[in-house]
This record gives structure tokens, C-alpha cells and sequence, in this order.
């Protein structure tokens, strides 16, 4: 099974969700970096991002490498902004053909509900289902043996998963 797990991260939560879930799994990981980038300070992060979601702005990306057909399994991985999914992962989708493809989802939040986070990324990439579904609750600054378990219970799911 080849694994790509494509990710936004703007404060290291995600990020540090993708690099264990990368290791579980073999997988590659591919970063979505905005050319322009967000500020991760104060309300100013929440009034420029906030925004972008709500405008659904779809913010020019850093080249990346990712092919949808050299892989199984594609994971998506976005912290929830203003209810949803980042912008920088709506350029990754309306610019990847994903249909047909096996998907999965992980979001993170601050507590927030993360299922329309789910749910809209899911309905971008073309799939009707999800493999599995991960919702963190800041699992880098917060962390918890509990949440550290949802993650090595969503890799082992996938593990599992023959296609
Ligand atoms: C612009 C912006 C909007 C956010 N909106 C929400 C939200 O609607 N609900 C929520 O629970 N958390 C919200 N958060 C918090 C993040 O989703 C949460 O801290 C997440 O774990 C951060 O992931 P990261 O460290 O990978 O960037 C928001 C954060 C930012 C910067």
C-alpha cells in the first residue's frame, strides 16, 4: 500500500499528527506551504485566516511533488479554521484530480467540532466515504495519552486496510 499524507499545518499540531501517522505508515508526506504565509500570532491569525476560509480563497502554493496515481491511499490532514478546512488545502484539492481514490481525513481543532472540517474535504476530493477519520484536539500543545492512542488506533485501522 503506498500512502501519501498531504498537510497544512500553521502552528505544528498537524504537522506533528502527519509525521507520526508518515512513520506508522511508510508513508510520504507532502507539506502544503502557502507562497504568501498566515500570521501565527494574536487575533491577527484569526481575522486573515478566518477570512480566507469564509471567502474561500484559494492562496498560491510552494511547489510540491505529488502524483495521485502513484498512490493507494491519499490522507488529508488540515487544522479546522472558522468550522472548516484551511485554504491552502482548497488549492490542493481544486488543483488534484482525487477521485476514485482512497481517502482518509485528519483535522485538528482548539475544541471546536471538526466534522464539517471532515466532511468539506471530503466532499472536495470527489469521495463518497472516508477509510478513517482522525479529530484531534490540539494534540501538540495539549497533548494526552488518550489522544496519543486515537492516533496509533487510526494508523493501526489503516494498517489493516487491505486494497
Ligand atoms: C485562523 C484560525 C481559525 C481557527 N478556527 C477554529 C475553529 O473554528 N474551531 C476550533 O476549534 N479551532 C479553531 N482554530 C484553532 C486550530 O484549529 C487548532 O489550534 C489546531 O490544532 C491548529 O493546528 P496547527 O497547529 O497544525 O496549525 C483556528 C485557528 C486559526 C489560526
Amino acid at each position: 500500500m503506498k500512502t501519501a499524507i498531504v498537510y497544512y499545518s500553521l502552528q505544528g499540531n498537524i504537522r506533528y499528527v502527519a509525521e507520526k501517522v508518515a512513520t506508522g505508515l511508510s508513508a510520504d508526506l507532502i507539506e502544503l506551504k502557502p507562497v504568501k504565509t498566515y500570521p501565527d500570532k494574536g487575533m491577527k491569525k484569526f481575522i486573515w485566516g478566518g477570512s480566507a476560509v469564509m471567502f474561500k480563497k484559494k492562496p498560491e502554493l510552494e511547489s510540491y511533488s505529488f502524483n495521485a496515481s502513484d498512490y493507494d491511499l491519499i490522507i488529508l490532514a488540515s487544522p479546522v479554521w472558522a468550522g472548516s478546512f484551511t485554504p491552502p488545502m482548497r488549492t490542493f484539492l481544486e488543483d488534484n484530480d482525487l477521485s476514485g481514490k482512497n481517502i482518509a481525513v485528519i483535522c485538528s481543532s482548539a475544541g471546536g467540532d471538526s466534522k464539517k472540517c471532515a466532511d468539506n474535504m471530503r466532499a472536495l476530493a470527489g469521495a463518497d466515504s472516508l477509510l478513517a477519520e482522525l479529530s484531534l484536539v490540539d494534540p501538540k500543545t495539549s497533548p494526552s495519552e488518550e489522544k496519543e492512542k486515537k492516533i496509533s488506533d487510526f494508523i493501526d485501522k489503516l494498517r489493516a486496510t487491505s486494497f
